[in-house]
């Protein structure tokens, strides 16, 4: 079959791709980064790029996106267009995913370093005539008889050759009750794990010295299933589309772990072989893909998990380069969309052990919201959407360089951007700061509507200026094209307004529900942890200025940073804390909002753009 050349500007990259490929997978395939927030079904608009020829005919979805004078000048959305020849595509920075900010310290709390997988080194008495025991029983002796013969049979093919090399000085490497191998010499030192988190956007890993709990490296990747949609929704799709879809997805995300592992192994000059155990949190449908476990029971009401308990497998079988023998362990989920993540949060936040009432609270691509009363727990997800991720805004984008990530209106606008770079949109952060300030400033009203420039004549003459009409409605300015990159300037549609207003409405509708469990109120809190990027970013005060946190959590709120990784450190770390994260997931009621009474009720009246509860 004939193939063609794509290349994209200005990194130069390319790739040889079959005919009908759309260019989206040929950028995937030369490794160009494209936004794909639809997951390739022509409907956001972001992966727009310019060609000049070489492709086929423009869609019906992209001349609803693009004006006639922008598909003139080649403008094409690359899920759309189909490579029908040598092809040079040139890729606007917009359309590019950036180099993520991701946030990977955590909340620290002091354990006993007491993991799954230890290091015995061992002296064996070499075989005499009184002393004619097998190799195994010798070895199995000298670990006081307690632990199990591997279950692998390549380690007992091992035994005979490494016992006699080492003159009968050897190390054993122990997992749980089980013999997981058998080393030469003493390399009792020489243990090491993974802590991973999965999410829906990004994966963090952290490389620990198992005998000391020391974390030895950080680092993190961009979720590869992004390229097939950004949230859950179009992941479930595709893995209910069949084999291939799902093949597609755990493929992802064993090349993802992989990568990590690599990665960390090698800042830390540690080898990948002595790397015996990888602890995994991450959102249900995440555990479930990783695992290669269709998570059809997720895509329709009642939207059930295929597992709820922990998982402990041998990484080998899931392709995960680390010890041949090693194992990966998966925190249990609680429910539904509460997954593993939100045990670790609880895990990391001691809601299971805390005194009063506790509300954490994870903001990602999808938000979950765990409750605790002395020992009483409650966990349930929310439909906020992914606006806080940037998605659905029309200039959204993630916490990366180019973002604005805070803003202030005083005479005019001010505002930080990320990377202290030119602004190329708005993230979470800025967004939640954008909407605060415009509400103060009366440029936009309590029930989320934009005025017209002539409506605010006491507003400062360059704010005012930037109310601008045109055939899409209202929008507000926040960066003109000259403080861009000259594309297009930075805007806060009345659309954005409305998506800001949705997302936070089911947060604080979900928060005070949750509390309702546990018959509390806002003004009882004691504790408002707020986990995850976004939930570190954030000023409270805007936060509660929109009543998307409680106004009486103003001096409760503790940013609790990457809770979710910490409690995969924890698990992989500590037998007991493993079995604490059991313990949570089994006791914590997993709660439906939509079914609450009263939640369409509290979601409509918590869209109200003002301090929540109403100030007395
Ligand atoms: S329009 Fe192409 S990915 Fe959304």
């Amino acid at each position: 079959m004939a193939a063609y050349t794509v290349t994209f500007c200005p990194s130069g990259k390319s790739a040889s791709v079959a005919p009908e490929t759309t260019v989206l997978e040929a950028a995937a395939a030369a490794g160009v980064p494209l936004h794909a927030p639809c997951g390739g079904q022509g409907r956001c608009g972001k992966c727009a790029v310019q060609i000049a020829a070489g492709v086929d005919e423009v869609s019906p979805a992209e001349a609803a996106v693009f004006s006639s004078g922008e598909l003139a000048e080649g403008w094409r959305l690359a899920c759309q267009a189909r490579v029908l020849g040598d092809a040079e595509v040139t890729v606007p920075a917009s359309s590019l995913v950036a180099e993520h900010r991701i946030l990977v310290d955590g909340v620290g709390r002091e354990i006993v370093a007491q993991p799954n997988v230890r290091k015995v080194a061992l002296r064996l008495p070499a075989p005499t005539v009184d002393d004619q025991r097998a190799d195994l029983d010798r070895v199995l002796d000298a670990l006081g008889g307690e632990v199990l013969p591997p279950r692998h049979l390549a380690v007992l093919q091992s035994l005979p050759e490494v016992l006699r090399s080492s003159e009968y000085k050897v190390t054993a490497v122990v997992a749980g009750e089980s013999l997981l191998g058998l080393e030469a010499g003493d390399s009792s030192d020489s243990a090491y794990g993974m802590a991973i988190d999965i999410g829906t956007t990004t994966v963090v890993a952290y490389l620990c010295h198992l005998p000391t709990g020391r974390v030895l490296a950080v680092v993190s990747e961009l979720n590869p299933q992004g390229q097939y949609g950004e949230d859950v929704i179009s992941r479930l799709q595709l893995a209910a589309s069949g084999e291939e879809g799902m093949s597609r997805l755990t493929g992802a995300a064993a090349e993802v772990v992989n990568k990590l592992i690599a990665r960390a192994a090698r800042d830390a000059g540690v080898p990948a072989e002595e790397i015996y155990e990888v602890a995994v949190v991450g959102n249900t449908c995440m555990t479930h893909l990783l695992l290669g476990v269709p998570p059809l029971g997720l895509g329709a009401v009642p939207f059930l998990p295929s597992f709820r308990d922990a998982r402990t497998v041998r990484a080998a079988d899931l392709g995960i380069a680390i010890n041949p023998e090693g194992l990966l362990f998966v925190v249990p989920n609680i429910g539904g969309f509460v997954g593993a993540d939100t045990v670790g949060v609880m895990l990391a936040g001691e809601l299971d052990r805390a005194a009063g009432v506790i509300l954490a609270v994870d903001i990602g691509t999808n938000g979950e919201i765990a409750v605790a009363r002395d020992g009483e727990l409650y966990a349930c997800s929310t439909a906020a959407g992914p606006a806080f991720e940037g998605a659905r805004i029309s200039c959204g984008m993630r916490a990366a360089a180019g973002a604005i990530d805070e803003l202030t209106i005083d005479h005019d606008v001010r505002y930080h951007v990320l990377g202290e770079v030119a602004p190329l949109g708005l993230c979470g952060s800025g967004l939640v700061d954008a909407v605060a300030e415009l509400v103060k400033a009366g440029v936009v009203t309590e029930a989320g509507r934009m005025r017209r420039a002539e409506e605010v004549s006491d507003l400062p003459e360059k704010v005012k200026r930037r109310l601008v009409e045109n055939e899409g409605g209202i929008e507000f300015v926040l960066a003109w094209p000259g403080e861009t990159d000259g594309e297009r300037a930075v805007c806060l549609t009345a659309g954005d307004i409305r998506q800001a207003q949705l997302a936070k409405g089911a947060i604080y509708a979900g928060m005070t529900l949750m509390l309702a469990e546990v018959g509390a109120g806002p003004g009882e809190m004691d504790r408002l942890l707020l986990a995850g990027a976004f939930g570190n970013y954030i000023r409270p005060e805007s936060a509660i200025a929109i009543g998307l946190i409680p106004a009486p959590a103003h001096d409760r709120v503790e940013s609790v940073g990457n809770a979710a990784g910490v409690g995969a450190r924890l698990a992989l770390l500590s037998v007991a804390e493993r079995r604490r994260a059991e313990e949570i997931a089994r006791r914590t009621k997993h709660v439906e909002l939509a079914e609450l009474e009263g939640f369409y009720d509290q979601f409509a009246d918590a869209m109200i753009l003002r301090p929540l509860p109403a100030e007395s």
